[in-house]
């Protein structure tokens, strides 16, 4: 059937015509497309607060750096998995390719969700910009991952490393019962062995509704030097409470831990309990670095006083990712393009310097050693040491 032709668009098709006529419509037509970015966050159930952090720096990112790049208008389409359910995040993947024709997946709070994704962006060839999720092997599971947040081993061996040669000699590790908990317990005993500690129990928590005292009780009845903790983003609180409550630091038991553990979205809810925690992680808000002072304030000042914690940082940088990438196309979203482009890509981040490894198209960044400490009022992860360029070294 053929449709009758309006005079509008008799116009737009004769300017079409006299655009290829002169070789120039395919770029700026590609180019008026807009980029549609698909973030899946956790906005609602227990980890909330993730998908908070992330949702606020990737606006913020867009408010800073111009919501067009290379041409093209950036579109952002935010949904909420709620966290738990993997076949919903892939249900949703699936939706934003397919009605929403995506050019980018991003976001994914937890390990199981990318996990759950990975096939969808394998087979559409779209890029998917692992924020969060933190387990060695997720950018393995797809030739379109690129990770901009943390690797739990990447993270981890500082603090082993540390303890060992602190005069910390036994050690009671807990973790939360799934992939980065398991990565975590791996890391931080063989090398903590290596440097001649040793652990003595290794407890593991559930990841679903967990009462931490019956655990903190085995950990401090094992009268260990420190207890090596890691719990995902939002759990630590509880940890940090039940730790004070039992009592184990009266028991001369030290609390040491990956980062997840003093996230900057708790710490000042932990106030003087969390003081004197250690912990290796890639990012604080008190970073000392003009590229940080310039995140927090603005991020704070965006978010009614919120303190940006590490997984805004991992939103944030997962953004200039993607922008940087289509810079380098010129603006063409073919996803195996803006994968290659990602490949490589180095950058100044609030957290510090950062790339891409092209070969694991996984994020090399600095480790950094930080104590609790009250600034102005306030707990703070303050950095003391710091390891330059970690890979992820796998489990
Ligand atoms: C994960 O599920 O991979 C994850 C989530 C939160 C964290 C770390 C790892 O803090």
């Amino acid at each position: 059937m053929n449709r009758p032709i309006t005079t509008a668009r008799r116009s737009i098709l004769r300017r079409f015509a006299a655009g290829v006529l002169l070789g120039l419509l395919p770029l700026t037509a590609l180019a008026a497309d807009p980029l549609r970015i698909g973030l899946i966050l956790p906005l609602t159930g227990p980890f909330a607060s993730t998908g908070k952090q992330i949702e606020a720096a990737v606006r913020l990112y867009s408010a800073k750096n111009g919501d067009t790049v290379a041409g093209r208008k950036v579109q952002l389409i935010v949904k909420d998995d709620t966290g738990v359910a993997p076949e919903t995040t892939k249900r949703i993947a699936q939706e934003l390719v397919v009605q929403d024709k995506v050019n980018v997946l991003a976001g994914f709070g937890l390990t199981p969700l990318a996990l759950a994704a990975a096939p969808v962006a394998t087979e559409a060839k779209i890029p998917m910009v692992v924020m969060a999720a933190a387990t060695s092997i997720i950018p393995s599971k797809s030739p379109m991952i690129v990770r901009s947040g943390f690797t739990l081993p990447q993270i981890t061996g500082p603090i082993a490393d540390w303890a060992a040669k602190n005069r910390i000699k036994r050690v009671v590790t807990m973790v939360t019962d799934y992939g980065p908990g398991i990565d975590a317990e791996k890391t931080f005993i063989a090398r903590f062995k290596a440097g001649g500690g040793e652990v003595v129990e290794s407890i593991r928590t559930p990841l679903r509704n967990p009462d931490y005292a019956p655990f903190l009780q085995r950990a401090k009845d094992a009268k260990p030097d420190a207890l090596f903790v890691f719990v995902p983003s939002g759990e630590g609180l509880a940890v940090m409470k039940q730790f004070d409550d039992r009592g184990l630091k009266q028991a001369g038991i030290r609390l040491i831990g990956t980062g997840d553990v003093t996230d900057d979205d708790l710490l000042e809810n932990m106030g003087a309990a969390a003081v004197g925690v250690i912990t290796s992680f890639h990012y604080s808000a008190a970073h000392d670095s003009p590229e940080n002072k310039a995140y927090v304030d603005a991020f704070t000042r965006a978010n009614n006083g919120m303190r940006p914690n590490f997984h805004s940082v991992g939103g944030y940088d997962g953004m200039n990712l993607i922008y940087e990438a289509v810079k380098k196309t010129g603006g063409t979203a073919n996803g195996e393009a803006l994968v290659e482009a990602m490949k490589g890509l180095k950058w100044v981040s609030p957290r510090g310097p950062m790339a891409i490894d092209p070969a694991s198209r996984d994020v090399v960044q600095t480790v950094y050693l930080r104590e609790v400490k009250i600034v102005n009022g306030k707990p703070w992860n303050v950095e003391f040491d710091k390891v330059e360029n970690v890979r992820d070294p796998g489990n």
